[in-house]
């Protein structure tokens, strides 16, 4: 048995690709992997509420720690039983170790052995997040799986800074399993970094493997690296983390990608793209996104995907959506719920595929839909 509070029982384990289909569960919820998490912020889901993702059968999402540290803070996260009761979430959460997001968006952080200094951009005071820090506030958020402090340098960076942000993760990886006081309600998992280098991203890999760990994380990837490149990375690192624990590619949530990425073995995917998208006019669709800014949507009456079970489908034209999109927030909300349905049944499409044996087909229907021949 295992000592983490996360099983995951692989259920069908596709003939051709590296795909496969599981149940995992977690203190709040079974998940059936592969699993898109929608990803919040401040403890919601921009332009959707959590009601509607328990009505879309969402049972797993993203918080973060570094907004979440901020406010409401820990001590009231910590007085109220964690973020599941603030928000009113009753299934699974996951948070990301807020690194990443200090280095990507703020582009203000400065990395040392230490963690990784920063300007706060709420009062400009210096802050300093150490792997501790990171677990201490993730420890009082509560999440179902919490993330690791990692070192994470751009995709298009090399030489010895990827080199000393592989190691340097590893070591921050133990200060992070050290300093976590919530083992029996909370799984921390580990970060596979080394770049695009095949030898470093293979020492992570079996580096992170020395540890008692109940699932794997892959990261450092989806940031501006070619797609030859990016799928190699994630081929190379499925090959050594085992089958039969969680493996979840950060940062990925583009359809084709998810597709692709099934097949080379991933679980788990999160993604801001298909909430993101919205927010801007953007609905997902089986052929690629449509703009809903677009004039020529104006006159017309169909739902964004007539195949699509979303409440946003059951009642709302194009035209409408079109003639809301630029003024009213609620057209925010209502193509966020088509986009998270669309990224939902496409992981169960995906799913029922392997379970009945037919995920290649599934792969060549979806990429000939997607990318239809010219002629
Ligand atoms: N989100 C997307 N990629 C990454 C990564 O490499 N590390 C972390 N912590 N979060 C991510
Ligand atoms: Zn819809």
């Amino acid at each position: 048995m295992s000592r983490h509070p996360l099983t995951f029982q692989v259920l069908a384990q596709c003939k051709t690709t590296k795909a496969k289909c599981s149940l995992m569960t977690l203190p709040h919820h079974v998940v059936e992997t592969p699993v898109f998490m929608p990803v919040g912020t401040q403890g919601s889901l921009k332009g959707i509420i959590p009601e509607q993702l328990e009505q879309l059968n969402c049972q797993i999402m993203l918080g973060n720690t570094y907004h979440l540290g901020n406010r409401p803070g820990p001590d009231l996260l910590e007085s109220c039983g964690g973020l599941h009761n603030f928000m009113g979430w009753p299934r699974n959460l996951l948070t990301d170790s807020g690194g990443f997001q200090m280095v990507s968006l703020l582009d203000l952080a400065e990395i040392t052995e230490e963690g990784v200094k920063f300007k706060s951009p709420y009062d400009g005071s210096e802050c300093l997040l150490t792997p501790e820090r990171s677990i201490e506030i993730q420890n009082a958020i509560g999440a179902d799986i919490i993330m690791q402090l990692d070192d994470v340098v751009s995709s298009t960076v090399s030489g010895p800074r990827v080199e000393e942000a592989m190691h340097r993760t590893t070591r921050w990886l133990d200060r992070c399993l050290k300093a976590h006081k919530r083992p029996e309600s909370q799984n921390l998992f580990p970060i596979v970094q080394g770049g695009l280098d095949p030898k470093l991203r293979t020492e992570s890999a079996k580096q992170l493997m020395e540890r008692d760990v109940a699932g794997f994380a892959v990261g450092g990837l989806s940031g501006g690296e070619g797609k030859d490149q990016f799928w190699r990375m994630v081929h190379l690192s499925t090959d050594l983390l085992p089958n039969d624990k969680p493996r979840y590619l950060m940062g990925v949530g583009f359809a084709t990608d998810l597709v692709v990425c099934c097949a080379l073995g991933c679980d788990m995917f999160d993604c801001v793209f298909p909430t993101r998208t919205a927010r801007f006019g953007c609905a997902l669709v089986d052929s690629g996104q449509l703009n809903l800014k677009l004039k020529l949507f104006g006159q017309d009456f169909r739902p964004i995907d007539e195949n699509c079970d979303c409440s946003t489908c059951q009642r709302y034209t194009r035209a409408y959506l079109h003639t809301i999109a630029t003024i009213e927030t609620v057209a925010c909300n209502l193509i966020t719920v088509h986009n998270v349905a669309y990224q939902l049944r496409l992981m169960r499409n995906i799913r029922e595929s392997i379970m009945n044996g037919t995920f290649v087909e599934f792969i060549f229907n979806f990429m000939d839909t997607m990318y239809p021949k010219k002629d």
